[in-house]
């Protein structure tokens, strides 16, 4: 089978009113030029909702491209999990998440895809909140919850977009790959924004109109749901800054250690070269080369066993990074020797501060080389 451009996802449970039409309503919407498949996720509704869904397609797969299949699971197991389901199943990189009740008006879904497009985005959230959006036909009591519970989100969970509890948004498969989801209850936009936070976001007004046929299947338990919901998400988001926070000092404890080590070497370097030419009355030069040697060879070994708590000492391996650190050393001699004579004789700085800086890089530079190549760990970690 042809893999789909974009993949719509209709979660449904007792939809037998709504499912024929809102399947004829998108497959008008979306653009002919795009390869589409609609994925409804049925939860085994006892009014036949699957079975309706399966004869709409059979009636139009001979006229069109557009593929509609049908997930049937075995009993009510909740709408993020369904939508989930849904998402796993899709072959688009491109994914829609809708419900079948007519609240969503499939005709902004071409405006979704052009927005996605243009803004080069990730996620396109319709949008309740902002400037052209509203609801229609709610009671006070929703809309105040949904208030409610959108503040929540925004200020326990640190989460921008305005409208963060829509449960019709657009998005890039691959924003949420290697993540693992929870999908409790109702909201699984919000828990893919705080598992996807830096990737980009806009919002398309729509106004929301509440459902003609059926019954919302909004209760008690959503509301328990979103709670414990939110307490995992704030609880996750915890973890990702004190992980974050583990990894900086990590970094910086090490880009300690190796500077400190640099420094010990112009001891090893100095005082080799002077033993050199006194005791064994060596040439300067030569002398001078020893010294080099002699500090290059210790910075080598503190750094192996102490900056990068590195305590394998096999002969082949240590031989090979040894090598990979004395060519290091010596580029980051030819970086500091190229910068000083840039700054100086191209720029104009004095000595000293041109000093200062061709050292901080080289140094610097010198220390991530030796991190990732030599002693082969990420550089940020
Ligand atoms: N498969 C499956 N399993 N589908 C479900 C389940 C379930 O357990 N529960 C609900 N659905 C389907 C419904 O059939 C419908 O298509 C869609 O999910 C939304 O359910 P409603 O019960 O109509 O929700 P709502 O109108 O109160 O709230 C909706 O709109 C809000 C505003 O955008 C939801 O999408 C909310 O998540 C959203 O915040
Ligand atoms: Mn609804």
């Amino acid at each position: 089978m042809q893999s789909a451009e974009i993949s719509i996802i209709i979660p449904t449970y007792n939809e037998s009113k709504n499912i024929r039409g809102i399947l004829e309503h998108i497959q008008k919407s979306i653009p002919r030029n795009l390869q589409a498949e609609t994925i409804v996720v049925d939860d085994n509704s006892p009014d036949l909702t699957a079975k309706i869904a399966e004869d709409y397609f059979h009636s139009i797969r001979e006229k069109t491209t557009h593929t509609i299949n049908v997930i049937k699971r075995k009993a009510k197991t909740g709408l993020s999990s369904a939508i989930l389901n849904g998402i796993q199943q899709a072959t688009g990189n491109t994914i829609v998440v809708m419900d079948s009740d007519f609240s969503h008006p499939p005709n902004i879904i071409p405006k979704m895809i052009e927005t996605l497009k243009q803004t080069k985005c990730d996620i396109v959230i319709a949008s309740r909140y902002v400037k052209g959006g509203s609801i229609q036909g709610w009671p006070l009591k929703r809309k105040l919850m949904s208030k409610i519970a959108t503040v929540i989100a925004k200020k326990g969970l640190g989460i921008s977009p305005k409208d963060p509890m829509s449960g019709f948004f657009m998005f890039k498969k691959n924003i949420i790959s290697g993540l693992k989801f929870d999908a409790i209850g109702y909201k699984m936009l919000l828990e893919i924004l705080v598992k996807t936070k830096g990737v980009k976001i806009q919002e398309v007004p729509y106004t929301f109109t509440d459902r003609q046929h059926g019954n919302s299947k909004l209760g008690a338990s959503t509301v328990f749901d979103y709670c414990k919901s939110v307490w995992k998400l704030y609880k996750y988001g915890r973890e990702v800054r004190k992980e974050e926070k583990r990894t900086s000092v990590r970094f910086l404890s090490k880009a300690a250690r190796f500077f400190t080590v640099g420094a010990s070497g112009l001891g090893v370097n100095y005082l080799a070269s002077m033993l050199f030419s006194m005791s064994a009355d060596m040439w300067y030069i030569h002398a001078t080369i020893m010294g080099i040697m002699f500090s290059i060879t210790s910075n080598f070994i503190l750094n192996k066993y102490w900056t990068f708590e590195d305590r394998d000492f096999d002969t082949k391996r240590t031989l090979a990074q040894y090598g990979k650190f004395a060519g290091f050393s010596s580029i980051g001699a030819l970086v500091q020797l190229g910068m000083i004579y840039y700054l100086i004789d191209e720029i104009g700085i004095t000595y000293p501060v041109a000093l200062m800086l061709a050292v901080g890089v080289a140094a610097f530079s010198n220390f991530v080389l030796n991190k990732k190549w030599t002693f082969k760990e990420k550089v940020w970690s």
